[in-house]
This record gives C-alpha cells, structure tokens and sequence, in this order.
C-alpha cells in the first residue's frame, strides 16, 4: 500500500479521527488541561499516535503531533510515507467538542519533516464541534522549509 486514491484516504478518515480522539487521552496535561490527540497514518496502514506532553516548566511542553513525528522518526526501518493527520483536542475526555483543532505552526514543521522524507503532501483533519476540517499539509505550510533544502 504505497498510495492510496482520495476516496480510499477518506475512507480512513473516521478511523483516524477516533485514534487521534483515544490518543487524547494518554494526554499529560495538567497545566494546560487541554488533551490533544494526533494519528498519523502511513502508506503501510500504520497508524502512529501521540499526545501532548506538558512540563513543569511551561514552554518545554510537546504537542500531541511532535511526539507522533518523533516516534516515526525515531523507529528503526519504519515506512515514514505519511499519507493522512488527523488532530483533535478539547476538555479531558471530550476531544473534539469545542473550537477546530489545527496543528500550530510548529507542528506543522515537524509533520513537513516527515512529509519531505516520503515525498507526500499528507492531508490533515482537524477535529471540532463545526465539523471536520480538511487540507493539504502543503496548505497548512505553504513554501516550507525541509531536508530538500539541505540535500
Ligand atoms: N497542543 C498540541 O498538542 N497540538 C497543537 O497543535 C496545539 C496545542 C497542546 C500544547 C499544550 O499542551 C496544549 O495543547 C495547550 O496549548
């Protein structure tokens, strides 16, 4: 499964949403109180999860994408084809229930990284209580910086 067709990719997208939604809540959050859930599907079906990591020392904190990244990156040998986001976040236990959930400018930097090194465009969900937002990473982040750039 190295591409999938739009309509197969939408296919996933519930699926995916619900993985970003129970990733929600492995959140650790105390400071912010806001759980944030990502899934990250890859062209081999693999679904990568994260939540967000908060610290004592507030700006250390890491959103729910980035642990996903670096969970890829971090794993020997796996496929790093990013093919679909999907982000969702809210009150602990109600993901998704409150104003759209995109990810910040700096996840979107990190989800490029991934994105370059696979040659894919992911498209990404965002959670929220108005409905499902859907765009290209390439949208997101428009021009983005990346290993091309150092290659
Ligand atoms: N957060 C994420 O995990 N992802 C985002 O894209 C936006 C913000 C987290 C960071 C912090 O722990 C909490 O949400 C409130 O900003």
């Amino acid at each position: 499964m190295s591409e999938m067709t739009d309509s197969e990719l939408a296919d996933r997208r519930e699926s995916l949403l619900e993985s970003a939604r129970e990733a929600a809540g492995g959140a650790y959050a105390p400071y912010s109180k806001f759980h944030v859930g990502a899934a990250l599907l890859m062209a081999d079906g693999t679904v990568v999860t994260g939540a967000n990591v908060e610290n004592a020392s507030y700006g250390l904190s890491l959103c729910a994408e980035t642990v996903a990244v670096a969970k890829i990156l971090s794993a020997k040998g796996e496929a790093r084809q990013l093919l679909a986001v999907a982000v969702t976040g809210g009150a602990p236990g109600a993901p998704g229930q409150g104003m759209t959930v995109t990810p910040c400018g700096r996840c979107r930097q990190m989800l490029n990284e991934v994105a370059q090194l696979g040659g894919t465009d992911p498209v990404v969900w965002s959670d929220g209580a108005q409905g499902i937002l859907e765009e290209r990473l390439s949208t997101l982040i428009p021009h983005a910086f990346g290993p091309a750039n150092l290659a």
